[in-house]
C-alpha cells in the first residue's frame, strides 16, 4: 500500500473509534440519568457497586489507558485511581468511599474524554502493539459497554417505578415451532479463539485447534415454558438433579425459582422486568438462572450443559469450508436481523426469533438474548499471554468460575462474538444469563448426511482462521 492509502485507511479507523466511544458513552448517559441522583449513589444490591462508581470507574479506566499509557500525558486526578480501582474495595464496600458525586463524576468522564479522543487525533494506530488496530482504544470501548451492561443488571434490581424503556423483541416466525429439538455437530477438529480479531481480549486468544466428539446441542435455548415444567415438577425440591455444591447453595440461599419470578394464587408465573411485573411469557429463554439451576435443569431433562469448546464449535464452525466464522451467521458485524444485542429491546426475544443468526448447522440465537452458561471452568487457552494486563482475565482462572457465552440483550455488539469469554460465579443470578443443554451422541448415532468429512489438519485449521 502506498502512503495516502495508508493514511486514508488510519483516518477510517480512527473515525471508527471516536463513533464506537461516542456510542458507549450515549448508552452511559442514558443509564444514569434515567434515574434521579439519589439513585445514582444509591446501592440497589450489596453485590453491585452503586452506578456513580461505575460511571466514574469508566472514565477512571480511560484515563490510566488512553490519557497516561498511549498519550502519554500527566494524570488528571491520580488521587482517584485508588477509589476506582476494583481489587482495592469490594463492591459491598464502595457506597461507603469517598466517591466523586453524581456532577463531580460527570465533569470527570468528560474531561478525560475530551482528552482521549485529543490522543486518538494524534495517534498512528500501527506500530506499538498497544495501539495497532486501535487496540487499546477498543478495549476502552468494550470497558464501557460492559460496565453499561453490569449497570442495566443493577436497574433490573432497582426497586421503584420504571426508568427504562424500549420496543419488544420480533416475534419468533411461524414456522419456528417446526425447528427440530436439537442440532448434531459432528466429531471432528475446529478452531477455537483467535489470534486474528483486532479487539479480542487476551482470553480469547490464540486461535488453536480442538477435536470435539460428536454431541448434539437444543437448537435454541431453555425456554421460560420448558423451565416452569422443571419448578411445577418439583425440581427445586428434589437433591438428586442437583450437584452436592448446587443443592448446598439451593438451601442455603432458599432457592425456588429464577430470580424475578414470582407466583400468584391462581399458580400463574409473573416476573418483574425493569419494575413492571408481567406474566412470564413461555416462549423467551429463561433468564437470571445460577449455573446450579441450569446444570439441575440439564440433570432433570437427562441432558447436561455443553462445554466451552461444543458451544464455540456448534456457533462457528462452517463444515463445508472447515473453517471457523466470527459470527454463527458469517463474518459481517452484527445487525438488528442477526441478534438481539445492544439495549435496543430490555428482554429475551423468543425462541427462534433470529433465523437469520443461526449458525450453517442450523442452531439458533447463539448470539444475543441471553448469556448462556457451559460447563467449563474459566482458564487460559494453551499459549494464553496475559494482555495488556493481568487483571483483566489472568487472575480469575483457576477461581471459583463458569464460562458464559453468547452475550444477552444487554450485551453491545462491540463486546460479543464467536470468540468472546465471559465468567461468574456459579451461584450468581442477577446478570442476564440461561443456557441450553446438550448431550453425547455415539458415532453410530449420527445418521451419515451429519458427517461431512470436513478435510481439515489441525493446521489447515487454524490458517483458516486467519483468513
Ligand atoms: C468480563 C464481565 C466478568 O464485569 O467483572 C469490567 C468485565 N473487567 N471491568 C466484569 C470487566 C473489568 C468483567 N467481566
Ligand atoms: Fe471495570
Amino acid at each position: 500500500m502506498n502512503l495516502p492509502m495508508i493514511e486514508m485507511e488510519q483516518e477510517r479507523l480512527r473515525d471508527h473509534v471516536a463513533a464506537e466511544l461516542t456510542r458507549a458513552r450515549s448508552r452511559t448517559e442514558l443509564l444514569t440519568t434515567a434515574i434521579d441522583d439519589g439513585d445514582l449513589v444509591r446501592q440497589h444490591s450489596p453485590i453491585m457497586s452503586p452506578l456513580v462508581w461505575d460511571l466514574a470507574h469508566v472514565g477512571n479506566q480511560e484515563e490510566l489507558w488512553l490519557v497516561r499509557d498511549v498519550g502519554g500525558r500527566e494524570p488528571l486526578r491520580r488521587d482517584i485511581d485508588e477509589l476506582y480501582d476494583a481489587f482495592q474495595h469490594p463492591r459491598k464496600e464502595r457506597p461507603a468511599l469517598p466517591l466523586l458525586g453524581p456532577d463531580e463524576a460527570r465533569g470527570y468522564v468528560a474531561t478525560v474524554r475530551d482528552q482521549a479522543l485529543d490522543v486518538l487525533a494524534g495517534s498512528a494506530l500501527t506500530g506499538r502493539r498497544l495501539v495497532a488496530g486501535g487496540f487499546a482504544f477498543g478495549m476502552i470501548v468494550q470497558h464501557e459497554q460492559q460496565h453499561d451492561e453490569t449497570m442495566l443488571a443493577t436497574h433490573q434490581l432497582r426497586v421503584g417505578d420504571p426508568a427504562l424503556h424500549a420496543p419488544a423483541p420480533p416475534p419468533a416466525p411461524p414456522d419456528a415451532a417446526q425447528l427440530p429439538a436439537e442440532v448434531v455437530i459432528p466429531a471432528g477438529p475446529f478452531t477455537m479463539g483467535t489470534s486474528t480479531e483486532p479487539w479480542a481480549l487476551d482470553n480469547e486468544r490464540p486461535a488453536h485447534t480442538v477435536h470435539v466428539p460428536a454431541f448434539a446441542i437444543d437448537t435454541v435455548p431453555v425456554t421460560n415454558g420448558r423451565f416452569a415444567e422443571f419448578v411445577d415438577a418439583g425440581g427445586y425440591h428434589q437433591p438428586h438433579w442437583w450437584t452436592g455444591e448446587g443443592w448446598r447453595h439451593r438451601c442455603d440461599a432458599g432457592l425456588r425459582a429464577p430470580l424475578f419470578w414470582h407466583r400468584d394464587a391462581d399458580s400463574s408465573w409473573w416476573r418483574t422486568r425493569f419494575g413492571v411485573v408481567e406474566p412470564l411469557p413461555p416462549a423467551e429463554p429463561v433468564c437470571h438462572v445460577s449455573y446450579h439451576e441450569a446444570a439441575a435443569f440439564a440433570r432433570w431433562a437427562g441432558r447436561r450443559l455443553p462445554n466451552e469448546a461444543e458451544w464455540e464449535k456448534a456457533a462457528r464452525f462452517d463444515p463445508s469450508s472447515g473453517r471457523s466464522r466470527r459470527y454463527p451467521w458469517g463474518d459481517e458485524d452484527p445487525g438488528p436481523q442477526h441478534a438481539n444485542l445492544g439495549q435496543r429491546h430490555l428482554q429475551p426475544a423468543p425462541a427462534g426469533a433470529y433465523p437469520a443468526g443461526a449458525s450453517p448447522l442450523g442452531v439458533h440465537q447463539l448470539i444475543g438474548d441471553v448469556w448462556e452458561w457451559t460447563s467449563s471452568d474459566f482458564a487460559g487457552y494453551p499459549g494464553f499471554a496475559a494482555y495488556p494486563y493481568r487483571e483483566y482475565s489472568e487472575v480469575f482462572f483457576g477461581g471459583d468460575y463458569k464460562v458464559l457465552r453468547g452475550g444477552s440483550f444487554g450485551t453491545d455488539a462491540s463486546a460479543c462474538r464467536g470468540t468472546f469469554r465471559n465468567w461468574d460465579h456459579p451461584i450468581r443470578r442477577q446478570i442476564f444469563a440461561g443456557f441450553r443443554c446438550a448431550r453425547n451422541v455415539a458415532p453410530s448415532d449420527v445418521a451419515p448426511s451429519d458427517v461431512e468429512p470436513t478435510d481439515v489438519s489441525p493446521r489447515d485449521a487454524v490458517k483458516a482462521e486467519q483468513v
